[in-house]
């Protein structure tokens, strides 16, 4: 069993007690390679990629965050990262004793990032919360994953549209991957090549009924973003009349 040490996780991260846990079992398979390399979409303040941080096996972070953003989400709402940037990160990372010579932030979308030819193990996508920018993060961090390698998804009850839609694309494609789902997690997972052939079962705790699960995810949206879209109004005599709102702007 993982038992999770408030010091592998020092810095306040959107990710559960049960996230944290499944970023401690990668991090363990991680271990089993000489070194590893991992490539962070949407960091925020640093909270989740803080054991990599202090694991010595873990030779390169890069952290892609389009920063200062009041992001798009599939429940409808807008939340605003305003007044964090890369340098409030990196502060906070050092102020906590991390050491932040081995990362490398870039501000923009994984579809902007202009190098070529960086390769990652572990690849943990964790920005816009909409369908549509979790795609679009999956398949511009495609060109940067080793052959073997390990891709988390966070918020899954929130993109799991797009998730379904990327273990379609890769079913199609042939590829050799296993897809988890971490039971009572919001965190999900694509294990590729050598990773597909670990005993992921005895390690992750996977979702029995993964349609059960997607119709749940789908009943909470359409609940969500109903009431942060949807205006009602009745008339006295007649049929209600529904009309769509602009999203509102949530803090974190
Ligand atoms: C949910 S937070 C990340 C939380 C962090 N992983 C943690 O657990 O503490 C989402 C982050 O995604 C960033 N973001 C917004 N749009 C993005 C994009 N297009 N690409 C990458 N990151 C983005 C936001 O600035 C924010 O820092």
């Amino acid at each position: 069993m993982t038992v999770i040490t408030p010091s592998a996780f020092p810095i306040s991260s959107q990710t559960s007690i049960a996230d944290k846990e499944v970023l401690l079992k990668i991090k363990q398979l991680l271990g089993q390679l000489p070194s590893y390399t991992f490539l962070e979409i949407g960091s925020y303040l640093g909270g989740s990629m803080t054991p990599f941080l202090a694991d010595a096996n873990c030779s390169k972070i890069l952290s892609i965050d389009e920063r200062e953003r009041q992001q798009p989400d599939e429940r409808g709402a807008k939340y605003d990262y305003s007044g964090i940037t890369h340098d409030t990160m990196i502060k906070n990372l050092q102020s906590h004793g991390f050491n932040t010579e081995k990362l490398e932030v870039f501000d923009g979308s994984i579809s902007q990032y202009p190098k070529k030819g960086e390769v990652y193990d572990f690849i943990f996508i964790d920005g816009e919360h909409t369908d549509w920018a979790c795609f679009r993060d999956y398949i511009h961090a495609e060109k940067f994953f080793k052959h073997d390698c390990i891709v988390a998804f966070h918020d899954t009850n929130l993109v799991y549209k797009a998730i379904k839609i990327i273990n379609e694309l890769l079913a199609a494609r042939n590829a050799h991957f296993k897809f988890i789902k971490a039971k009572d997690s919001a965190m999900s997972c694509l294990f590729f090549n050598q990773f597909a052939s670990v005993d992921l079962d005895t390690l992750f705790l996977a979702e029995p009924d993964l349609d059960k699960f997607y119709l749940e995810c789908e009943a909470e949206l359409l609940l969500a973003a109903a009431r942060n879209r949807i205006t009602v109004t009745k008339p006295w005599r007649g049929e209600a009349v529904y009309s769509v709102k602009d999203a509102p702007l949530l803090s974190q």
